[in-house]
């Protein structure tokens, strides 16, 4: 491990992921969660996604690459962005053997590639994250400016009510609720038990969630020349209560 420091303490959500990928050797502490569960969660997105032999994909945020390594091995290009080197590091040594895929540093706001290069752009449990509504507004703009004009952008797993307003205790019980208590006590053990057994540090941040109301992306999306399914994220065991996924298509 590369420090033997206690506490780390992020400033906000993607200072945490940069903390995660240099400090912590378990690449699925970087995305917190139970490996088995994750897997077969992220199964259920790769199936919706239209993916050929041909196909250019880019994943936004791939963290520790559980998607991504669902998504490589059906297509032909799959490229990786994210503005944590660490992160980046680390999948290009998880990946290694694979031998069409790319990560590199950059921003949803800022994608370091030419127009219309995708077919398939995903970012999934990511755009929560940012600061303020106006950069997931500019992250959307970024994403149709990448995506060819016959491809498809998956956004999953983005909130559509507040989740963390009221609490942490309530955002436990819908997480009890939505991933059963199996799962709920792995994750437990992923982020917190497991660590503190390894003594590798704990990592803290006071930080909130943004939401955006199912209806405001909607208008977000048609502005932006998309039509978009919607569905209800489905979380471990049951539909989350707070997320939607949306394929979007020109
Ligand atoms: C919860 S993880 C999601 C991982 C992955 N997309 C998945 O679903 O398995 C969040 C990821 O978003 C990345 N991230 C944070 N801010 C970002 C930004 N501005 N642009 C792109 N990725 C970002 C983090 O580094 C981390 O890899």
């Amino acid at each position: 491990m590369a420090n033997r420091k206690r506490r780390l303490t992020a400033r906000n959500h993607q200072e945490a992921y940069d903390l995660w990928a240099s400090h912590f050797d378990d690449p699925a502490l970087m995305t917190n969660r139970d490996e088995k569960a994750t897997a077969k969660k992220k199964g259920r997105i790769a199936e919706r996604l239209p993916l050929t032999r041909e196909s250019r994909v880019l994943d936004v945020g791939p963290g520790d690459g559980a998607l991504f390594r669902l998504i490589a091995p059906r297509v032909g290009e799959c490229c990786g962005v994210d503005p944590s080197q660490a992160a980046i590091d680390k999948l290009r040594g998880l990946l290694r053997d694979m031998d069409n895929v790319e990560f590199v540093l950059g921003s949803a706001p800022s994608i370091p590639y030419k127009d219309e290069m995708f077919d398939v752009v995903v970012i999934n449990s990511v755009l929560h994250m940012f600061d303020s509504r106006q950069d997931i507004v500019d992250a959307m703009r970024e994403l149709v400016r990448v995506v060819k004009p016959s491809g498809v952008i998956y956004v999953g797993e983005l909130p559509f009510r507040s989740e963390l307003s009221k609490g942490v205790l309530p955002h436990l019980g819908r997480k009890l609720y939505e991933y059963g208590p199996g799962a709920l006590m792995r994750l437990l053990w992923t982020i917190y038990i497991k660590p503190l057994l390894r003594r590798e540090p704990m990592l803290t941040y006071p930080t909130g969630n943004l939401h955006v109301p199912k209806e405001e992306f909607e208008v977000l999306c048609a502005q932006l020349g998309f039509r978009i399914r919607v569905w209800r994220h489905e979380e471990f065991r049951r539909p989350s209560l707070t997320r939607n996924d949306y394929l979007l298509s020109g």
